[in-house]
């Protein structure tokens, strides 16, 4: 249930009041907020402090609330943090009327994001089966877990080369992944490790851009293989991980096994695997 609370009420400091008022559950953390940066009207990232015993798999999700309810609503959010990160990183959506981004979207530094002590996800190494090379195939914020990945040395030695793919409306809204990697590259601690093995392909649907479409249809007319100048899917070498909205989960699932791959679990790998944080 949504309450009726000002999104000023859980934005500055004097949420101090109402934490008095909603104990925090057991299997719930508090933490405190120490970064947020505004991409676009629609898309944001913010980090929090991490608590020392909380450990995850790179690519798993995790449910995060606010603390202005005594039954806040949470939602599955995909760490983009690497596991060695000090902090938590996140990248969100800002859903209009959306009854946690309404008020996630005025979090500034200081204030309190909850955050539930289990991670979980089957976007994650361990779902697959070895390979050479490793697609991320994401819209919009489904880029996420892979921001993540890409930033986890194990990635780097279980595949010879790893593909990011992210489809967007427009040209801002691939800031966040383009800077990343570009970051990446330079990198004191991981740099050497990333070199030319990552590569970023990145695609609007909706602004003129460099590549344009779907990635879905760039991959099923061939036309990616074309610009990147990569051989077509071959299930003997390639793996894959889907993120994005749920049409796009279903679509690019199609696309995927179309070229021969298999859907696999944490208890089953296989050959690609899709975000399940919104199912079941
Ligand atoms: P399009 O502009 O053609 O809808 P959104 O911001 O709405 O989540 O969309 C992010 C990106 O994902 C957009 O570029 C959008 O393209 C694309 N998209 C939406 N649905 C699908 C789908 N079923 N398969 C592949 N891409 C999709």
């Amino acid at each position: 249930m949504e309450l009726k609370h000002s999104a000023e009420t859980h934005s500055s400091h004097a949420s101090g009041s109402s934490a008095a008022r909603f104990p925090i559950p057991e299997n719930v953390f508090a933490q405190t907020v120490t970064e947020v940066r505004h991409f676009t009207d629609r898309l944001f990232k913010f980090r929090i402090t991490r608590p020392a015993e909380f450990r995850f798999r790179s690519g798993e999700f995790i449910m995060i609330g606010l603390r202005n309810a005594e039954k806040p609503v949470y939602r599955a959010y995909s760490i983009a943090s690497p596991f060695w990160d000090e902090e938590i990183e996140f990248y969100s959506i800002k859903v209009p009327g959306g009854p946690l981004t309404e008020h996630l979207q005025k979090i500034v530094p200081g204030d309190t994001v909850l955050m539930r002590k289990k991670p979980t996800g089957t976007l994650v190494l361990d779902a697959l089966v070895p390979g050479k090379r490793l697609y991320m195939l994401s819209t919009g914020t489904g880029v996420a877990p892979f921001a993540s990945l890409i930033r986890d040395p194990e990635t780097y030695d279980k595949f010879e080369e790893i593909v990011v793919v992210q489809t967007c409306r427009d040209v801002a809204e691939l800031t966040y992944i383009t800077e990343m990697v570009d970051q990446l590259r330079e990198d004191p601690l991981i740099g050497e490790l990333v070199g030319d093995r990552l590569r970023l392909h990145t695609t609007t649907t909706r602004e003129p851009f460099a590549r344009m479409g779907r990635i879905t249809d760039l991959l099923s007319s061939g036309r990616f293989f074309e610009q990147t100048g990569l051989p077509p899917i071959d299930p003997e070498v390639d793996r894959g991980m889907i993120c994005g909205s749920m049409d796009m989960l279903k679509d690019t699932k199609a696309v995927l096994e179309a070229f021969g791959l298999v859907e696999g679990a944490n208890n089953a790998p296989a050959t690609f695997v899709v975000e399940r944080a919104f199912v079941g």
